[in-house]
């Protein structure tokens, strides 16, 4: 059977024309418009790329966007009173500082002074905890991008065998609860693996859906595959290449060329996930301004 690739990249194509058509509405009945805050520190290439791409999309869907940008040596309580700030700003409906931080900068105290309600990246405990309860909060942008891409794809969930490859907070975690809970997409019977799970290739074996999200590329080579499976490819990973313009290449999670022939879905890198994890943070900026998660 001929194996469907998941085009992120045109699914984020067309949320934004969604929210940009929603935009126009807006400003026909003269409400309020979305605006979303990106608050960059340092240098870091990877960071800044994923940030200017946040700014771009808000102005492809009419939304109104702040960056500020701050060197690697701003302190702690500097950055404690940029939040302080924009949690008061009543024009901003919602912000994201992007992580990594330097590493005097502990990331825990930032996101929990982030106000819940501004909180459009949803890493707050408090967004956590509700979408851990299947309470109305702000999704993650990553898995929720995942979520819209299964939905999107009419991609079955209910009493599938879905394997998640990585438990970081912002995407194995999350992932693991959102594919446990009731409903659609869900119902899933969900393995959560990481780098002390012994057999992790007979794990994955089992999958009916894999989400890898790791950090390693090329990790899931085809032997750890069965057919017919459904992959979604969260890495993003730079690797050394000399003939690529910019002296590296994207690559996955997954070794995609040879895994391909078994996969019946699987997610390209770039043009997967990536361009989703933008679509769903503009479309928690529109919740937040609509204040549909909280009065
Ligand atoms: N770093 C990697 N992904 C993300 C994200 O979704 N949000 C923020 N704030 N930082 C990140």
């Amino acid at each position: 059977m001929e194996t469907i690739i998941l085009d992120g990249k045109a699914l984020a194509k067309t949320i934004k024309a969604e929210l940009r058509e929603e935009v126009e509405r807006i400003k026909g009945n003269a409400g309020k418009i979305p605006h979303l805050c990106a608050v960059l520190v340092g240098d870091n290439p990877a960071s800044r790329s994923y940030v200017r791409n946040k700014v771009r999309s808000c102005e492809e869907c009419g939304f109104k966007s702040t960056l500020i940008e701050k060197s690697t040596q701003i302190t702690q309580p500097q950055l404690l009173k940029i939040i302080d700030d924009l949690n008061r700003d009543e024009d901003i409906d919602g912000f994201i500082v992007q992580l990594p931080l330097p590493a005097h900068i502990d990331e825990e105290t930032i996101t929990l002074a982030i106000d819940p309600k501004k909180d459009v990246d949803g890493f707050h405990p408090v967004n956590f905890g509700r979408m851990a309860l299947g309470l109305p909060a702000y999704l993650p942008a990553t898995p929720n991008g995942i979520l819209e891409i299964l939905k999107r794809y009419n991609i079955e969930t209910s009493g599938k065998n879905c394997v998640v490859i990585g438990r970081s907070n912002i995407v194995g975690k999350p992932m693991n609860i959102l594919l446990g809970r009731k409903g659609y997409p869900g119902n899933c019977t969900v393995t959560l693996t990481h780098s002390r799970t012994q057999n992790i290739k007979e794990e994955i074996l089992r999958a009916d859906i894999i989400i890898a999200a790791i950090g390693r590329a090329n990790f899931i080579t085809s032997d750890m595959v069965k057919d017919g499976a459904v992959i979604i490819d969260v890495g993003i990973n730079r690797v050394d290449d000399v003939t690529a313009s910019r002296g590296y290449r994207l690559k996955g999670d997954v070794d995609y060329d040879n895994v391909l022939a078994k996969a019946s879905h699987i997610t390209p890198v770039p043009g997967g996930v990536g361009p989703m994890t933008v679509a769903s943070l503009l479309i928690n900026t529109l919740k937040a301004s609509k204040n549909e998660i909280y009065d």
